[in-house]
């Protein structure tokens, strides 16, 4: 069972797309309530690219009053780590805040390769979402290169520490996405899987004394491989990139987590 189902579309998508992401979804889940279909219901939420960000608040707002328990929520992929400034192109988590988000990515493996974000920079955006009420899905997860050296572990462990840097864990949400399963349809084995995200839990437990912070996993997930991922004791839930883009895609991933 996952108590989050977060989707991830990364820079793709369009008004159009948005338009039928929310009818396919809405369709299928208006039906699956009509039919008692829910047993649980997890937080819901797709980060689409900034710019659309208003477009799909909207939408969600529309489409939300169609069902009574399953809502989608609407987040950002990134936000800078001050408030306003002399930050050409960058998203405060201020703006985020004040057009209804209530969730952000922080530290995708793409913006830490991309973008040269270090686990710092990570921390201090985290610290700043939540300053501005919103909650960090704070990523994680080690390159191919170090997982065939077998240094994962205590790679993970150095990095996690780093990335929640004076957070307040009581308010955040980590993501472990390993690189080399990104987009590439590989995905570790479910006990590899287990292993990594009880070692996040102990670790923050060992070092922050915070017992119940979730964990998700995320890479190439999808409504085929969901249900063997859901049933595993340390994942909370998902962040999911290309099988999110889709409304229905994304509805048979909660729908086969049940
Ligand atoms: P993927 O992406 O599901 O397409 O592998 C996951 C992510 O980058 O968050």
């Amino acid at each position: 069972m996952i108590s989050v189902l977060a989707g991830n579309w990364k820079m793709n998508g369009s008004k159009k797309d948005l338009d039928t992401w929310f009818k396919d979804f809405f369709e299928k889940a208006v039906d699956f309530e009509k039919n008692n279909l829910i047993k649980e219901i997890p937080t819901i939420l797709i980060c689409v690219p900034s710019i659309y960000i208003d477009y799909a608040l909207k939408l969600a707002d529309e489409y939300n009053k169609k069902t009574s328990k399953l809502k989608v929520f609407v987040g950002g992929q990134d936000c800078h780590y001050e408030d306003k400034g002399a930050f050409t192109g960058n998203i405060s988590p201020l703006f985020l805040n004040e057009f209804g988000c209530e969730f952000v990515i922080t530290g995708h493996s793409e913006r830490r390769e991309y973008e040269q974000e270090t686990n710092e920079i990570v921390a201090k955006k985290s610290v700043n979402a939540i300053k501005n009420s919103l909650t960090p899905l704070i990523c994680v997860g080690e390159s191919l290169e170090t997982r065939e050296a077998k240094k994962h572990l205590e790679f993970i462990e150095k990095q996690v520490i780093e990335s929640v840097k004076d957070v307040d864990l009581n308010k955040a949400i980590i993501a472990y996405e390993p690189v080399w399963a990104i987009g590439t349809g590989k995905v570790p084995s479910l006990d590899d899987i287990e292993e990594i995200n009880s070692h996040i839990k102990s670790v923050i437990a060992k070092e922050f004394g915070i017992k119940n912070i979730k964990v998700l996993y995320g890479g190439s997930v999808k409504s085929s491989n969901i249900d063997g991922i859901s049933k595993l004791k340390s994942v909370d839930g998902v962040l999911v990139g290309g099988a999110s883009l889709k409304g229905e895609e994304f509805f048979n991933i909660y729908k086969n987590s049940l």
